[in-house]
């Protein structure tokens, strides 16, 4: 059997965020084409409508052309073994990127050059510094115009609040650029015209102290300036601090082309060497060390009918500690119950791969007959690991939904319920009331439209959606005896979730104050915790 904690410490599991069209499909295509995971190279989201990226699953973001789930990709380069999780980048499904970003041990942050930091770059990067998580940034399309790079540096440093490390300095840029300056080599990895089709490294490399063959490439203007700015950077800039790297203080940067698949090998060498293998997490306060505890893995995402021809669920672990064994028994410790996972599975896109074996840091997949629940922990028999829940994010935008067909009940229950276990969507009650209208929040608009598909593919049920005016949602958070009895505006309704933790809904902040000020000893919480 392999050794743990070699198969462990050669893991490294990580997400990869940016806005909408930064590049991180591209991105994410060559590294796994360095993996090779993928034989196609070139372009992953062409125009012929055959192609789509290999991350993309459901007909429904095939016909957006976004992706709305998040899928795992795992393949291995150069001795290590590297999980990928890709991040939806649409706004709208923001809530299944916050918890993937839970499973992952760095982020890798991909910018466009000609626009640096976006919103969504922005909410992630949030999440990724909250974990103290290191964050990895690859500044993309320097072969379009580009924003100056001392200006995104110290976008990224004011925004931020972080250090940012360049670890090349891009020559150029648009039709001038002529490739990066490596600063740790010092050398030049000039940047070749990429021939569409073609799947080689298309870049040279030469020593900066080489003027007459840098001359004939750059020019002696691109190079009289990259030695200016070598000089600044070197002098000016951060230290390299690998520890600050590590805790998430310090980005090292890298400049580069995806899509003309120009500094990604170098990237990907880099990152690997730098970033963290899977580390402790908590459970109970308590640190669990990867090597030492035997299996245990958290649910961070589940999934329901990823593949028509499969009809089922799938639920996704993210393994914290020890080895996985297929046949053996485990503990779900949420339920009290002995389980075997059943069909575990590692993931390629849609196509799948039944397992034996898997450690800490590797994501599976396994058959869920409907047992769980976002944040669940696994774990051997007697292993008293409990991993801190996922918290559930705050939804911003409410419906009320009900089903047109009174004889389609049963189903409409089941779809709804099982949509809202897997965290798409929150459901919420009035209390002593029955599901024939449900309240539902979500944390982006689409994932209404999401729901009544699924709900109309997957179930057979048609449901008519009337908008509620909530813009604000508090768990109350104090014992309250007589909720009914609070003094709230006459718009604020109290509702329960699913676990039958009250809430009350406001259509303004405002609201929210009035509640607070009127009901001495009322606490209200922004999101549940759900331990
Ligand atoms: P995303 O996953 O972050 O949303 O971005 P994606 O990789 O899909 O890239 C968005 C667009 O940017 C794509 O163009 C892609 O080809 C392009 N792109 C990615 N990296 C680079 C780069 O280094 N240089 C340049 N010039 N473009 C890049 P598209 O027009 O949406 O698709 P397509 O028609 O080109 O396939």
């Amino acid at each position: 059997m392999p050794d743990l904690s070699y198969e462990i410490n050669r893991r490294r599991t990580f997400a990869i965020i940016s806005h909408p069209d930064a590049g991180k499909t591209t991105l994410t295509e060559k590294l796994l084409l360095y993996g090779g995971a993928i034989q196609l190279a070139g372009s992953v989201k062409g125009k012929a409508s055959a192609r789509h990226a290999v991350s993309d699953w459901m007909e429904l973001e095939k016909q957006r052309g976004i992706s709305i789930t998040s899928s795992v990709m795992q393949f291995e380069y150069n001795g290590y073994c590297i999980n990928i999780l890709d991040t939806p980048g649409h706004q709208d499904f923001s809530e299944d990127t916050y918890r993937t970003l839970m499973a992952a041990d760095s982020a890798v942050m991909v910018i466009d050059a000609a626009k640096g930091i976006e919103p969504q770059t922005r909410k992630l990067f949030k999440i990724c510094a909250m974990r103290h998580i290191p964050i990895f940034t690859f500044i993309n399309k320097l072969d379009r115009e580009a924003r100056s790079p001392y200006d995104l540096l110290e976008e990224l440093e004011k925004e931020f609040g972080i250090g940012t490390y360049p670890m090349n300095w891009p020559i150029g840029c648009g039709r001038e650029f002529k490739g990066v300056y490596d600063r740790e080599k010092r050398e030049i990895l000039a940047f070749q015209e990429f021939h569409s089709g073609q799947n080689r490294i298309s870049s040279v490399e030469v020593e900066l102290s080489d003027t007459a063959l840098l001359d004939e490439l750059i020019g002696p203007r691109l190079r009289q300036t990259l030695e200016d700015d070598v000089e600044l950077v070197d002098g000016a800039g951060y230290e390299f601090d690998l520890e600050a790297v590590r805790s998430g203080l310090l980005s090292p940067v890298f400049f580069g082309s995806a899509l003309n698949n120009f500094g990604v090998e170098r990237f990907l060498q880099c990152f690997l060497e730098m970033t963290v293998p899977p580390l402790p997490r908590e459970s109970g306060g308590e640190p669990v060390d990867p090597l030492t505890n035997g299996f245990s893995a958290f649910v961070f995402k589940i999934q329901a009918n990823m593949n028509k021809a499969h009809r089922d669920r799938i639920a996704f672990m993210r393994i914290c500690s020890g080895r996985f064994e297929r046949e053996r028994e485990y503990f779900h410790v949420q339920e009290g119950k002995a389980l075997r996972l059943s069909q575990p599975q590692q993931l390629m896109a849609s196509d799948r791969a039944i397992i034996d074996e898997a450690y800490a840091g590797d994501i599976i997949g396994v058959f869920d007959p409907g047992i769980f629940s976002i944040g669940d922990t696994v774990c051997e028999k007697n292993a008293q690991i409990r991993y801190a829940g996922i918290p559930s994010f705050a939804p911003e935008h409410f419906a009320s939904v009900e089903r047109i067909d009174t004889m389609k009940r049963k189903q409409f229950e089941k779809g709804i319920t099982q949509i809202a276990q897997e965290g798409a969507i929150q459901i919420f009650h009035e209390p002593h009331t029955g599901v024939e209208e449900v309240l539902v929040g979500v944390v982006g608009v689409l994932q209404f439209e999401v729901l009544e598909y699924r709900l109309k593919t997957e179930y057979g049920v048609d449901v008519r959606r009337r908008t509620l005016p909530y813009e604000q949602i508090r768990w109350i958070a104090s014992e309250q005896s007589d909720i009914g009895a609070l003094n709230l505006t006459s718009d604020t309704r109290w509702v329960q979730d699913f676990r039958g933790n009250n809430l009350l809904l406001f259509t303004s902040s405002w609201c929210v104050d009035w509640a607070l000020q009127k009901n001495p000893g009322l606490e209200l919480r922004e999101f549940n915790r759900n331990d």
